[in-house]
């Protein structure tokens, strides 16, 4: 799978690209990412991407030239392109999923007030929140989008902790221990030394729903799951 980046600080992206699972990821040829400073497409000599907003009011708009370049660069007409704004739609688990069966995506990252509206019209096919705060940098938004999608590609990480972490059928995950036995007088759950693995599956299903009803009550309720 292959993830455009369009930024004007392609740096960001670069480092996370270039880093842990997601370097492995990439030299193993699993996933491979093109990105694209959207300067390189300003029209004058001082390289200028943002401009007043029409109809007055605060902040800075990032123009619709460099960026039509840049997309028209990559073929962006032709590919799926995500626009994460906190105007989207809500990113979620599902999202993820449904954006990892792409063979690539291109990602618009935002800064100032927003983008030129016509860009979006012209070109944008998802527009994607990811969660109701504001942040300032569209590149940290496109990474946890990515980080998200790539970790579901074929290959990229074992079908097993796919299948048993949060989210995965609306649970929360089960808490984990590792060495040593005891740490600061709190012991690991006799049960996880017992190697009865039918009880330790048991003690860790009851254990992703009690702690999905103690921090995520409304996923109990959306699952059906609960009797209120
Ligand atoms: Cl996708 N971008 C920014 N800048 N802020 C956000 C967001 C996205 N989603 C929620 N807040």
């Amino acid at each position: 799978m292959k993830f455009t980046v369009l930024s004007l600080f392609p740096e960001i992206v670069d480092t996370f690209f270039s880093t842990s699972i997601m370097a492995k990821a990439v030299d193993r040829g699993l996933i491979s990412v093109n990105l694209v400073d959207i300067r390189d497409f300003a029209a004058d000599k001082h390289r200028t991407c943002d401009d007043a907003p029409y109809g007055g009011g605060a902040g800075m708009v990032l123009k619709a030239e460099p960026l039509a370049g840049a997309l028209d660069s990559v073929g962006a007409a032709a590919k799926r392109v995500v626009y994460p704004t906190p105007s989207g739609r809500l990113f979620d688990q599902k999202k993820a999923v449904e954006l990892s069966a792409a063979d690539e995506l291109v990602f618009i990252c935002g800064r100032y007030e927003g983008i030129d509206q016509r860009i979006i019209d012209l070109y944008v096919d998802d527009e994607v929140s990811i969660g109701d705060y504001v942040i300032s940098s569209g590149e940290v938004a496109s990474l946890v989008i990515i980080d998200a999608v790539y970790r579901l590609v074929e290959g990229v990480i074992s079908g097993e902790s796919l299948a048993e972490e949060s989210f995965t059928g609306g649970l929360l995950e089960y808490p984990h221990y590792t060495r040593p036995q005891v740490f600061c007088d709190l012991p690991v759950p006799d049960i996880l030394l017992s190697g009865n693995h039918a009880e330790i599956e048991r003690w860790r299903m009851l254990q992703r729903i009690e702690k999905t009803g103690r921090n995520r009550p409304d996923l109990l309720k959306r699952n059906g799951n609960d009797e209120s």
